[in-house]
């Protein structure tokens, strides 16, 4: 499906560039969270101050071009391009790079056409995943085939590690490059560092009579002809309850937004985005950290009272306002992920003690490598767990929203129901995350938290918006299909099965389906247990084998049920069938496919390479479909 646009941006300005004898350089970037923009705009901003001759235009993929034809005949005209583009989930491109990853990896008519481009591409993914930046890799390949030159190799950020460490090897390595293209004899010489300054948001602060008068905050209505990440629909919470028994000690939630009369629509196997609150512990945390009364009212400006954009526009706009101090914390500020170092930076230059100034750069230097990776990373301490050491370091507002937390981001869940069912509903399927950090915090999730503590009777609310994917049921219901989702990944089947049940009761033809499921109790977690039996008695779902990994003395997994099922999985593949696995990448999905794999050797008689390709065909066909995270 093609990417939503995003809206407020002017797609694919037209304008000609004027011939003023400056190089032009294009940085793409393709972002979900931001990281791979803040990242194409870090780099623009350091080499505008490196190079006087040059000029970088900052690019959203999907902005670039209005129409797939418009790629072509701009790209042909770039000289120089750098692309910043990140992997998501299955090895997918991130929403607005969708449309430019389509359009090029599957134009294989194209030819060499890329003579006259030099290029550079960095990859922002996370290595504990199976497709490791896959789409950075792809596209560097393809701009080589259709022969651009590349300029340095690709770089492979990883996220499970410091991703910026990897931004600034890459750099560093892009740097001797765009030297030898872009340098004038006049630009400062090489071997200099540019630190960039600490960026910062225009804050005023704002009297409560004079802020209620202007007051925004709640002025999320309804009405959008499209909803998006930038444009949320506001959804009551209608239904909230608990799915384990009491005997379980995790717990997972089943939730219900209403959606009706707000125009918001959805399918089958769609994904609802969720933005939430940070908990007031969390937020109150955070206003002693920095020092601000919470009732305090003030709005943020991305540009100066002239109106001209600060830091050369390389900020994003800022959120609604005006607001106060608590709520600013509470719905936009990323308190517990770990802190980059570019926040680190930020902290130390508003550190009025010297000591907590100086480790902090430390912490954000080179030399402070090893133990930037143990003492943050590893042990996963939070921005305000590492705020709550420096305490002397309290920057003010604009700054600790433009460099120190990160904006707050929507939560994606695939939705557990199905409009033919529940037409004016989105069910949301949520496990509780809940644990303790190697450095002894109880890390709770943000959404999950919001989410389980939800209360209709309280008219709990939130705002969301649905992402469209390609995790649907074949067109023709009696194709037979075979379901793989344990624990939470079960959400979508959850709407397969209501679909199916609907088809059937009209009249539908249904083919054979078999659905994986597995937790660790038959007693304490087996999720929508009552449901489940009732799609088999309707006839929607034909069997349903169950995995119960923490019951017997052995561990029964999902994979080890297909693996005695195999003969019949391998029917419903000869015969045309679909595979749907959804759940957990890391673990589950990446032993799934191994079992998958085995299944086809074996059952197929293949070799190895054959069964590979063979799995790989069923992927292309899209006849065997994954929805991980
Ligand atoms: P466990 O917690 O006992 O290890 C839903 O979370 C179910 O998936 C649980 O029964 C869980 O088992 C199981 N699970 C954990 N890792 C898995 C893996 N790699 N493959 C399949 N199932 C897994």
């Amino acid at each position: 499906a093609a990417a939503p646009g995003m809206q407020g941006k002017a797609k694919g300005g037209k304008e000609e560039p004027k011939d003023d004898g400056r190089k032009r350089v294009a940085v793409f970037f393709g972002t979900q969270t931001g990281t791979a923009e803040g990242f194409a705009k870090a780099l623009a901003e350091e080499a505008k101050a490196r190079y006087d001759k040059a000029t970088f235009k900052v690019v959203d993929l999907d902005d670039y071009a209005a129409e797939d034809e418009e790629y072509e005949e701009k790209i042909k005209k770039e000289k120089l391009a750098l692309f910043f583009v990140a992997t998501y989930g299955d090895g997918e491109p991130t929403d607005n790079a969708a449309r430019f990853y389509k359009w090029f990896t599957e134009g294989n008519d194209r030819g060499v056409w890329l003579n006259d481009l030099q290029y550079g591409v960095f990859g922002l993914g996370n290595r504990q995943y199976e497709h490791f930046n896959k789409v950075a890799k792809v596209v560097d390949e393809l701009l080589t085939e259709q022969g651009g030159n590349r300029l340095v190799p690709v770089g492979l950020g990883d996220d499970d590690q410091c991703i910026e460490d990897d931004f600034n090897a890459w750099k560093e390595a892009l740097w001797p490059e765009l030297d030898r293209l872009l340098r004038d004899e006049n630009d400062v010489p090489t071997g200099t560092t540019y630190t960039a300054a600490v960026p910062e948001y225009r804050v005023e602060f704002v009297k409560p009579e004079e802020a209620s008068r202007l007051d925004r905050n709640f002025s999320l209505a309804n009405g959008h002809s499209v909803y998006d990440a930038q444009h949320p629909c506001r959804a009551n919470v209608a239904v909230c309850r608990e799915l384990h028994s009491p005997a379980s000690d995790r717990s997972c939630t089943h939730l219900e937004f209403d959606i009706a009369g707000t125009g918001l629509t959805y399918e089958t196997g769609d994904h609802v985005g969720v933005y939430t609150e940070n908990c007031p512990e969390v937020v109150e945390e955070a206003e002693r950290l920095l020092g601000y009364s919470p009732d305090t009212y003030f709005t943020i400006h991305a540009d100066k009272e002239d109106g001209k954009p600060l830091d050369g526009g390389s900020l994003p706009p800022p959120f609604p306002s005006p607001i106060t101090v608590r709520n600013a914390l509470a719905r936009y500020a990323d308190l517990l992920n770990s802190p980059k170092k570019s926040a680190l930076v930020a902290l130390a230059t508003y550190a009025s003690d010297p000591a907590d100034a100086d480790r902090l750069k430390f912490l954000a230097s080179p030399a402070g490598k090893d133990e930037y990776a143990q003492w943050v990373v590893a042990s996963q301490r939070s921005l305000l767990e590492v705020m709550a050491e420096f305490p002397s370091a309290k920057p003010p507002l604009g700054v600790f929203f433009a460099a120190v937390a990160p904006r707050l981001q929507p939560r994606y869940y695939s939705i557990s129901s199905s409009p033919s069912m529940a037409p004016t509903r989105i069910h949301v399927t949520s496990a509780l995350v809940h644990e303790t950090t190697p450095a002894g915090r109880v890390h709770k999730g943000v959404c999950s938290t919001w989410i389980k503590n939800a209360n209709p009777a309280e008219e709990s609310w939130a705002p969301v918006f649905v992402r469209q994917s390609n995790f649907k049921l074949p067109a023709d219901p009696s194709v037979p299909i075979i379901m793989i989702g344990p624990g939470t990944g079960l959400a979508p089947f959850r709407g397969f099965l209501q679909e199916r049940l609907a088809q059937k009761e009209s009249g539908a033809e249904l083919g054979r389906s078999v659905f994986f499921f597995g937790c660790r109790n038959s007693k304490m977690d087996f999720i929508y247990e009552d449901e489940l039996n009732n799609f088999l008695e309707q006839g929607a779902l034909s069997e349903l084998v169950l995995a119960f990994s923490r019951e017997g003395s052995t561990k029964e997994y999902v994979q080890h049920k297909m693996a005695q099922k195999a003969s019949d999985i391998w029917d419903v593949i000869f015969q045309g069938g679909y595979i749907y696995v959804c759940g957990d990448a890391k673990g589950m999905a990446r032993d799934v496919h191994r079992v998958l794999h085995t299944i086809v050797q074996e059952q197929g008689s293949l070799d190895s390479s054959k069964a590979e390709s063979f799995v790989k065909n069923l992927q292309t066909e899209g006849r065997y479909l994954r929805d991980v995270w």
